[in-house]
């Protein structure tokens, strides 16, 4: 929900790889969402999606299919907005 709506610096977003019992996130211009629970059901296959776990996905993404609507697609799953490796923690 809203109330946890994070601020995800770069290291966070490396970290949350789908690896090791954690959750894939991947960012898409500027936020963060959790592409896990999409793994399953993406037309393109696990392997595919999981190329963007723990990093920016939207090269990838559009390099693939710029004409899908990831906004659309993955609202339900945004995690946050990508900032500074420096931002002050709150
Ligand atoms: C299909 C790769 C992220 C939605 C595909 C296909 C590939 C692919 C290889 C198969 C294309 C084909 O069979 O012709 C990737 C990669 C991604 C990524 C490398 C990021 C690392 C996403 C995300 C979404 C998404 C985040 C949703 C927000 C779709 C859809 C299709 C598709 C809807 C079917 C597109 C169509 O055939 O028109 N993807 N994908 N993908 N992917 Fe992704």
């Amino acid at each position: 929900g809203v109330s946890s709506f994070q601020r995800v610096t770069p290291s966070k977003l490396k970290s949350m790889n789908g690896r090791k019992g954690k959750p894939a996130w991947s960012s898409w211009q500027g936020k963060v969402y959790n592409i896990t629970p999409y793994l399953d059901f993406h037309p393109g296959g696990r392997d595919e999606l999981m190329k963007g776990a723990g990093r920016d996905g939207t090269n990838l993404f559009m390099e693939v299919h710029p004409w899908v609507n990831w906004e659309n697609m993955l609202g339900a799953c945004l995690v946050g907005v990508l900032v500074p490796e420096d931002y002050a923690k709150s």
